[in-house]
Order: C-alpha cells, then structure tokens, then sequence
C-alpha cells in the first residue's frame, strides 16, 4: 500500500447550505471546492485545514445527496446525518485498490474512479469494522489549502479520529498490516470509561476506542450498540476556551474545557454539527 496520510474525513447531510452555516461560518473553514457530481447523484463540499500546531492537514468533506436512488441518500434515510467515511490518500491508488481486493477485502470499487479529491476508491465498510474507507489520489499539481481558518474557533487541522470497535488491540494490528498505519500508544482512561490504540499515518492519528465497561450508557458505549464504526473527531484549535466561548454565544452546547491527557479539551453537542461529534483539542 501506498497511503500516505488521512485526506479528509466526511459526513452526510440533507442540506450543504444549512452545514455550511456551522463548519465554514462558526468553525471559520475555507470551503475549496463546492460541485455536483451528477453520476455519484451528490453536492460535495471541501473545507481545508491546513494543519500545524500539533494537528495534521486534513479536508472536511460535506456530502449531500441531489437525488434519491444513490447509497448516499439511503445513508441519509437510515442513519440520519453524521459521519460517513474517512479518505486515506494514496500515491498509487489503482495499486492500493488491487491490493486491497487481492488481500480479501470486500470492495465497492475495484479501479479508481472519478471522485471530488481526484481519482478514488471505496472498500466496504463490512471488511473494516463499520468504518467506510476511501482511497483518493488527489491530481498533480493539486492546489495547496489556503491559510488557517478564521475565527475564533479556526481549527488547525486534524488532532485525531476516533473509531468504535469491541477489541481495539485486533484492530490495532489488524489496521497496521492492512494500511501501513503504526501503532503508537495505548491509553486506559477509567475517568471517561474507554481504552484505546493510537495509530499514525504520515502525522494523521487515528484511535480505536472501546469502552472498559460495556454496561455504561455513555456516548461510545451507545455507539457501539449500534455496531462499529467512525465515532468522533478531534480537531486542533488554538485556543479551546476561546473557541468554546464563540460556539456557546452561537447556542452551541460545549463542555467545560478541562485538561484531559494534558491537554484542554471541550466535547460538543452533535446535532449543531449535523450529527458529528466533535472534540476541541487546544495545542
Ligand atoms: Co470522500
């Protein structure tokens, strides 16, 4: 495999206009790129961050279904606005799509198509543990993000992505030999009830989390019911309590920040973010 780093992460939505009143205008991200794709039946949206400050680069994409007969639009009808994929980028990916395919993965697309950030894939969500993986190999000469989003909220970039799974360590290793990741650390948090393993890509982390005891009725734990998959994401912001102020002014309900792994962090609400949880981390 070829993969380089998590290109961006994406969430489904009913409408890109009410969403992008909260991602660009609250959370202050530049939007690069706003098309239909008419033969994948959706309007997709691309916010850039720049990464920097401990957070890597990373896009925000916005997918919304424009016609009823697409898996999109079924997404939209079942589950409800959230989370949808995560985009690995790749530098080769009719190789990794190949590769991929003839390691046993179940795929959606064996060759690369056409896609918003270039030339992309997808593999089932069945073969990766709820977790909707697309492989993107963006154009040459692909534009470089604009500068740090505005605002007081202004998120660098990427701090982490945080799965749902049952056996976090399997997974781990199973994501290691599978894409390239490397496992960097382990956590057990008894406080916030979750074990977890780190993993990097070229500067992108991606957590596995599962809960220590799985008779609670926190947010993971609910999650996990529901089966695995993508479950929230982090991203790295300047300064937390500023942020949280501006987003509480705006009747967006926030944690108070409180330094966790020694860092300030505040939880969000999902439903102003369109039913994405979201975390702040400040660098
Ligand atoms: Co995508």
């Amino acid at each position: 495999m070829s993969l380089t780093r998590i290109h961006h992460v994406a969430l489904v939505v009913a409408d890109a206009d009410r969403a992008l009143r909260f991602y660009r205008d609250l959370l202050g991200l530049p939007v690069a790129v706003d098309r239909v794709i008419e033969d994948q039946g959706v309007r997709g949206v691309l916010l850039p961050m720049p990464g920097g400050d401990g957070a890597s680069a990373c896009e925000i994409e916005i997918i919304q279904p424009v016609r009823d007969d697409t898996g999109v639009a079924k997404f939209l009808d079942a589950q409800g606005e959230g989370l949808h994929h995560v985009c690995l980028q790749s530098t080769d990916v009719a190789a990794d799509l190949r590769a991929a395919r003839d390691a046993g993965l179940r795929m959606i697309d064996e060759t690369p198509r056409d896609g918003l950030a270039g030339r992309i894939g997808f593999l089932h969500p069945k073969s990766n543990h709820g977790i909707l993986i697309e492989f993107a190999q963006p154009p040459a000469g692909a534009p470089h993000p604009p500068g740090r989003p505005a605002g007081p909220v202004g998120p660098a970039g990427l701090d982490h992505l945080v799965a749902a799974v049952h056996d976090p360590a399997a997974v781990a290793a199973r994501f290691q030999q599978r894409f390239g990741f490397r496992e960097t650390g382990a956590l057990r948090q008894p406080a916030l009830n979750v074990e977890s393993r780190l993993l990097d890509l070229g500067g992108s982390v991606l957590e596995f989390a599962a809960p220590i005891d799985s008779a609670a009725s926190d947010p993971l734990t609910r999650r996990l019911d529901r089966g695995e998959g993508l479950f929230m994401v982090a991203l790295g912001v300047g300064d937390v309590a500023a942020a949280v102020a501006h987003l509480r002014a705006a009747g967006v309900k926030c944690t108070d920040p409180a330094v966790i792994d020694g860092q300030p962090r505040s939880f969000l609400s999902p439903r102003p973010a369109h039913g994405v949880r979201l975390q702040l981390v400040g660098s």
